[in-house]
């Protein structure tokens, strides 16, 4: 059975920073065919219209601006009760408060009814993919991917590796961590829409030995993602120098151990060196930008001018890092990398901010075929966004004059879970 989205629609098919115009195709008044979870059609309406048969279910949205749905490169599902934790910086914040909600996560009904409010607000959001981190718990994980699952989301994740300088019942050892993520994988990566990402937290809390595990990890599943923690705050850089006393960089922690890769996802990168950006070139590495997370916890702001020089253009997108982060929507994402930039006298155009939270993470995800793009053959993840969501929206969409990327400015600047309207998950309305 198909059914259609028709309304004014918004896709990229390239990076607008290089492409321009030719970068994305805007339709005023557009048509989707979606047919079992993938798109078949899109064109404009008054030519493909004729062509549909006469039952086909078209949901219309006039005013509206439908586009691919969100992607997230860096979250922590068991953290939704550490959002909005006061005074501290990253290492005391991790002891203080998120150690603290993540033990609670051994009980596996705790797990799923985190897992599921989790799901529901990441869609509420408009983000139909996300790279999650789950607990040390393996128990977590099926959680996630069980309520993940269900839903038919396409989601990204991993039991967190840590085997010190962390709480006994958070911690694993090299042996144990190994076993469980590899069972985790056998049975996750794959099955449906669920996708599995080696997730050592972070250098301070992993032994060499652990390190090492992680990378054989990686060179036996060589398809499934790697993500970790990187240079998000100095205390953590100097404890990362102290622990790995042979180490040129924390980079090359990573390095050492077969870590960085192109299917390798570093949250933070706020603080790297010329050597470690170039090396985060050389081996296709990405970089997960997280703003909220970084103004919130004190860590600093990240250099997306570096990072992008034309030399070595290291690739890079955005992450909401909840409960660092203080919101599930990328378009405040997307709002908050704009200031951390402005601080910096450097430039994000709403409509490379947009490339980014959909193609741009799709591809920095390498699923840059299968999601963030509306396009036959896509996988149909869907959602409707609300120009005119709020009195303060409606009030300044009064003088943006039909004016495309003055929209997106206002959709990112004052537009949040407000302004989405609608979300689809593989061609189905959901929470509507
Ligand atoms: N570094 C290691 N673990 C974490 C975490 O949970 N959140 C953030 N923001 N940084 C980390
Ligand atoms: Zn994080």
């Amino acid at each position: 059975m198909s059914h259609a989205l028709r309304g004014p629609m918004l896709s990229f098919s390239a990076d607008p920073s290089t492409a321009g115009q030719g970068a994305y195709e805007y339709l005023e008044d557009g048509l989707l065919v979606v047919e079992n979870g993938r798109i078949t059609q899109m064109g404009d309406a008054a030519r493909l219209l004729p062509t549909l048969p006469e039952d086909t279910a078209i949901d219309h949205y006039p005013g509206k601006l439908i586009m691919p749905g969100f992607i997230d490169l860096h979250i922590h599902y068991p953290q939704t009760q550490v959002i909005a934790s006061y005074g501290a910086q990253l290492l005391e914040w991790l002891e203080k408060y998120t150690f603290v909600e993540e033990l609670k996560y051994s009980d596996p009904a705790h797990a799923a009814a985190g897992a599921s409010f989790f799901l529901d607000e990441l869609l509420r959001n408009g983000t139909t993919t996300a790279a999650v981190y789950c607990t040390v718990s393996p128990g977590s994980v099926e959680a996630f991917f069980a309520q993940s699952h269900r839903r038919n989301t396409r989601m990204i994740a991993g039991k967190v590796l840590m085997d010190r300088n962390a709480p006994p019942g958070l911690r694993d050892t090299p042996r144990q961590g190994y076993d469980d993520s590899r069972a985790l994988i056998e049975k996750w990566h794959g099955r449906g829409r669920q996708l599995y990402a080696v997730t050592p937290r972070f250098a301070v809390t992993s032994t060499e030995a652990q390190l090492e595990a992680a990378g054989t990890l990686k060179r036996e599943f060589p398809d499934t993602y790697l993500q970790t923690h990187i240079s998000e705050n100095r205390a953590e850089i100097a404890e990362v120098a102290r622990l790995f006393p042979w180490s040129r960089s924390y980079t090359h922690v990573y390095d050492r151990f077969g870590l960085l890769g192109d299917k390798t996802l570093l949250g933070h990168c706020v603080h790297l060196t010329e050597p470690e950006m170039q090396r985060l070139w050389e081996t296709a590495t990405v970089a997960a930008l997280c703003p909220t997370s970084n103004l919130f916890i004190g860590s600093g702001l990240f250099d997306l001018a570096s990072l992008h020089r034309a030399e070595r253009p290291v690739r890079t997108g955005f992450g909401t890092d909840v409960g660092g982060g203080t919101s599930y929507s990328m378009l405040q994402t997307a709002a908050e990398a704009y200031k951390v930039m402005q601080l910096q006298g450097q430039n994000l155009p709403a409509l490379e901010a947009f490339h980014t939270i959909t193609r741009g993470n799709a591809n920095a995800l390498d699923l840059g075929d299968k999601i963030g793009r509306l396009a036959p053959g896509y996988e149909a993840d869907i959602i409707v966004l609300d120009p005119l969501a709020t009195p303060p929206m409606q009030h300044r969409m009064a003088t943006a004059a039909g004016n495309l990327q003055e929209t997106l400015f206002v959709l990112m600047t004052l537009g949040d879970d407000r302004a989405i309207h609608r979300t689809y998950v593989a061609g189905k309305s959901v929470g509507a």
